[in-house]
């Protein structure tokens, strides 16, 4: 099994880091990052996973950071094809899942139009982390049989890309809200006009998994203000759903609530 490189043509492996505890990575991302000839990473990797490389590797470090794009998409996408076109084998390292809002699928596209052979890893995607390390089954036979995952933040301007809130505020999925922070208050507003309850348990973890974690825990009513008063921002994900209150009994990681 291997990616679609033809002789002497380089590869890119499309790797998911996880969402930051380096230990959660897949054994063959890791591999394949001891192995590269070029890393190419985010802002939101791990600094450990960058010591994995062997000597003479090229390391680039391409990150967003919110409203700083250290390099544009387009230029990510060259640089792939640039350097696969010089036959190395690349890793291109992504925070969390690359096909979760991780823009894999723009790459993919790049390389493929390019002719260039890739292979994409999957991980743990920041979700199923940051529920995991605080306590919170996304799913529970009592509580909730649906996982609903969400950007709060529009990634285009389309209106196809709009989420409509009320649909989301019905039935008893639970929702977990990626790039939320922005805009947190006026997204609980919303569902709670759409018909979830105020007292709806939410949780908010900032920088899950990792030695920063932070998470603050109360009701769609009171989370938003609760948040700013805690000072949390980005990276941070928001569970809302009854399985957010099992955190009180079940967090084993994050101490300090
Ligand atoms: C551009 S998305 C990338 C998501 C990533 N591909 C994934 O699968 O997790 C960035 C957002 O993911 C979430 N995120 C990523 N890592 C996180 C972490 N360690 N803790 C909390 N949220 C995180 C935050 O909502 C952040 O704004």
């Amino acid at each position: 099994m291997g990616a679609m490189a033809g002789a002497g043509k380089g590869v890119v492996y499309l790797v998911g880091a996880g969402p930051g505890d380096p230990d959660l990575i897949t054994v063959k991302g890791r591999r394949l990052i001891e192995g590269c000839d070029a890393l190419v990473h985010d802002f939101l990797v791990a600094e450990e996973m960058k010591g994995w490389v062997k000597g003479g590797c090229e390391v680039y470090d391409v990150g967003k950071r919110s409203g700083r794009h250290t390099l544009e998409q387009g230029r990510i996408c060259e640089l792939l094809v640039e350097l696969a076109g010089r036959g190395l084998r690349v890793v291109r390292l992504k925070g969390g899942d690359p096909f979760v809002f991780g823009r894999g699928g723009e790459e993919a596209e790049a390389l493929r139009r390019a002719g260039i052979g890739y292979e994409v890893v999957p991980a743990v995607t920041a979700a199923l982390g940051c529920a995991a390390y605080s306590g919170i089954p996304l799913t529970h036979r009592d509580w909730s049989s649906a996982v609903t995952i969400l950007s709060g933040h529009p990634c285009t301007e389309n209106e196809a890309d709009r989420i409509d809130w009320e649909v989301h505020a019905r039935g008893g999925a639970t929702l977990v809200l990626y790039m939320a922070m922005g805009r947190l208050e006026g997204i609980c507003g919303q569902l709670i006009e759409g018909g979830r309850a105020a007292g709806t348990p939410a949780a908010v973890i900032e920088w899950g998994t990792t030695a920063r974690q932070k998470s603050v825990r109360g009701t769609l009513g009171d989370i938003a203000p609760r948040v700013a008063e805690a000072g949390l921002g980005a990276p941070a994900v928001v569970i809302i759903g009854e399985v957010a209150a099992l955190g009180d009994e079940l967090q084993w990681f994050d101490p300090g609530i």
